[in-house]
């Protein structure tokens, strides 16, 4: 997809070509990507709390300092997705006072515990794997600048989704413990990480059904039912190079469909934790929050450097 030129939004939708945040475009469009890419801005550093439980109990230095990095580069991530959503007129404020304030949301998967270093490799084998199935599909998102920082993001995100294979893999040859451990962390992600691709897009369990709109408009290009399937039919042998059973009894190779069919997801589960009553909703916020305000020095030091610096300029 090439950048639009600065036409009529409607044409440049149907050449398949990038809105640009200058291009005039209904509200409803904007309204939506603001909505996903702060959704998704949040995601990226709420999802850092969970491993950086972990980092002060790495077990090995090497394994410490690969935990940072990654740790790290979810922060970039929200960074670049907050700099994508003000190009669209809101202020990184008014999201981060959204967030803290249950206003808007952030990916129901961080609501759920790490409790053993099993989990870390986890959520790098299932979490990241999961997001990059969404994701990868975004780096041809019509609005231009969401798109170019997606490119970014799923080539770091891929990286870390190997190293979250291979760790559980090392563990899988491990003892029985850390076997143990293994299957342990899959039994509890497994299902979570089906349920990130969002609600079904038909049926009783269907959501607010964003999804046909959002792929007329370019924004996303699959549905979310057709992508949890994509991530099944990629992890299943992944699981089974790991030794282990995903914890799902009806899951079995379809040949008429040439897909792994699965059973059914609890959604009564995710529209609980969406609504606050996971695991560690309470716990992430309050972390947030915590967080934010003691960041305000470094915030107001920028606010001053700036001053100056303009003071300094003008006299
Ligand atoms: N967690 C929380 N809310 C979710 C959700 C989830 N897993 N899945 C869907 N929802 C919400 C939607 O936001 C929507 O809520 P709203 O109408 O009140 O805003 C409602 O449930 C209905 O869902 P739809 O499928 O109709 O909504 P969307 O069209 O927005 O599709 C989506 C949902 C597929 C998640 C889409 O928003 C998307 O692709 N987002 C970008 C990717 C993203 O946000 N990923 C975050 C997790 S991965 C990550 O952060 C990386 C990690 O490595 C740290």
């Amino acid at each position: 997809t090439q950048r639009g030129d600065g036409g009529n939004f409607d044409e440049l939708i149907e050449a398949d070509l990038r809105i640009e945040p200058r291009d005039q475009m209904p509200d409803d469009y904007r309204q939506t990507l603001i909505r996903q890419i702060a959704q998704h801005a949040h995601s990226e550093i709420i999802g850092m709390q969970p491993e950086g439980n972990w980092i002060t109990r790495a077990p090995s230095l090497r394994r410490k300092a690969i935990l940072i990095a990654k740790v790290q580069d979810e922060a970039g991530h929200g960074l670049y997705l907050y700099s994508a959503a003000e190009t669209l007129g809101v202020d990184r404020s008014e999201l981060l006072d959204k967030l803290h304030s249950g206003r808007q949301k952030y990916s129901s998967i961080f609501n759920y515990p790490t409790l053993t270093w099993a989990d870390v490799g986890a959520i790098g084998w299932l979490v990241d794997g999961a997001a990059i199935m969404n994701q990868v599909p975004l780096c041809r998102c019509s609005f231009g600048p969401y798109a170019r920082a997606m490119i970014r993001v799923c080539k770091e995100e891929s990286f870390h989704q190997r190293q979250g294979f291979e760790s559980l893999y090392t563990m899988s040859r491990g003892s029985q413990r850390q076997k143990a451990m293994v299957q342990d962390a899959a039994n509890r992600w497994w299902w979570p990480a089906l349920m990130m691709f969002g609600p079904p897009d038909t049926g009783e369990h269907a959501g607010d059904g964003r999804t046909a709109q959002s792929m007329a408009w370019g924004i996303k290009r699959f549905a979310n039912d057709e992508l949890r399937q994509k991530f099944v039919d990629m992890t299943v042998p992944q699981a089974q190079k790991l030794g282990i059973e995903l914890p799902d009894p009806d899951l079995k190779w379809n040949e008429e469909r040439g897909h792994w069919d699965f059973g059914a997801i609890d959604w009564d589960e995710f529209w609980r934790v969406l609504k606050g009553d996971g695991p560690c909703n309470e716990e992430r916020i309050n972390h947030r929050v915590q967080a934010h305000e003691d960041g305000a020095w470094v915030r107001e030091a920028a606010v001053a450097y700036h001053e100056k610096q303009q003071e300094r300029q003008q006299g």
